[in-house]
């Protein structure tokens, strides 16, 4: 039976780890914007009363079991995790963070990822535990071409912090474009190109039919010898076997990987092993609740009282 008043509004609340916690620090930062919210376990009965749902990697059928279901929020700017359960409601409206704070922290990220491989941060480190003080050969930001693939609201972002660094940043996108930021290329040809002349190659894109697997054997195959991958949008993105082949042979240098295919990256994985791979947990931009709260709260009362949401995530294009 509901005791709720006429004014609650209930929305379930999923991510895979600590979930509790989590859900009370989201309940404290939305009470401000919307008082009447009250998150609730997706476990628990009450979640039957959902109207809408913020999640992130929801178990599949779980939102299709939610009877008064107008809107589902992405607890991240990805929805790849969403749209992979196969009983997802077709109708319901869903809708992904777009927090300029989180697309700051992922251009730190990168820069930090660019500038470790660029500088040799990791021979520093260990020519130090052997008590070497002396120098490597330095490269000039200007010389090094990064191909950035996936220019969004993110990639925007990644691309500004890379070129105040004074990189060449050349962006591969979906659709033709042209403006002042950068040169661009698309389709299979601008694919190739990328592959063939850049030195370091960033994949912020998001994880689509499209995308899936890009990086692979084939793609390795045609990058420079001593080419850097780095990896902040998906692990699916990569075929993982044929990068440590890559690696391993000596064709590309290395890569650093804040995203996986099975998160966590099991404890028998052979990144683990592998030096030249940088291992980070998927923090590269982590959700803030400080920041994204206004628009998880501006979603939810424009599902609870029937107007458009924005951000609303395009279902055929995957985001
Ligand atoms: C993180 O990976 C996100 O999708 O925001």
């Amino acid at each position: 039976m509901s005791v709720l008043t006429e004014d609650t509004i209930i929305v379930g609340y999923y991510d895979d780890a600590a979930e509790a916690s989590r859900r009370e620090a989201w309940q404290a930062r939305l009470q401000p914007y919307l008082p009447q919210v009250k998150l609730v376990s997706l476990h628990s009965e009450e979640a039957q009363d959902a109207i809408a749902v913020t999640v992130w990697k929801p178990p599949h059928g779980v939102l299709a079991s939610l009877p008064h279901l107008k809107g589902i929020i992405s607890l991240g700017q990805g929805v790849d995790h969403v749209l992979a359960d196969p009983s997802l409601p077709q109708t319901v409206p869903l809708v992904r963070l777009v927090d300029p704070d989180m697309s700051v922290a992922l251009g730190h990220w990168v820069s930090l990822a660019v500038l470790s491989h660029i500088r040799k941060a990791a021979d520093y480190r260990a020519l130090r535990a052997r008590r070497e003080f002396r120098p490597l050969p330095q490269r000039e930001a200007q010389s090094v071409k990064i191909g950035l693939y996936g220019v969004g609201a993110i990639g925007a972002e990644v691309a500004r912090q890379l070129q105040a660094l004074h990189f060449d940043v050349t962006g591969y996108v979906s659709a033709p474009r042209s403006d002042k930021a950068m040169r661009y290329c698309h389709g299979p040809d601008g694919f190739d190109y990328m592959l063939r002349e850049m030195d370091i190659h960033i994949c912020v894109m998001p994880l689509t039919d499209e995308t899936r697997g890009c990086f692979n054997q084939s793609s390795f195959a045609k990058m420079k010898v001593g080419a850097y991958l780095i990896n902040a949008g998906r692990g699916a993105h990569v075929v993982e076997d044929d990068l440590q082949q890559a690696i391993s042979t000596g064709h590309l240098a290395g890569a650093c990987l804040d995203v996986f295919v099975d998160e966590p990256l099991p404890p028998s994985h052979p990144f683990w092993e592998n030096p030249h791979i940088e291992i980070w947990p998927h923090v590269a931009a982590q959700t803030n609740p400080n920041t994204a709260a206004q628009q998880v709260a501006k979603a939810i009362h424009a599902f609870a009282t029937g107007q458009p949401a924005q951000n609303i995530v395009d279902r055929q294009k995957g985001y």
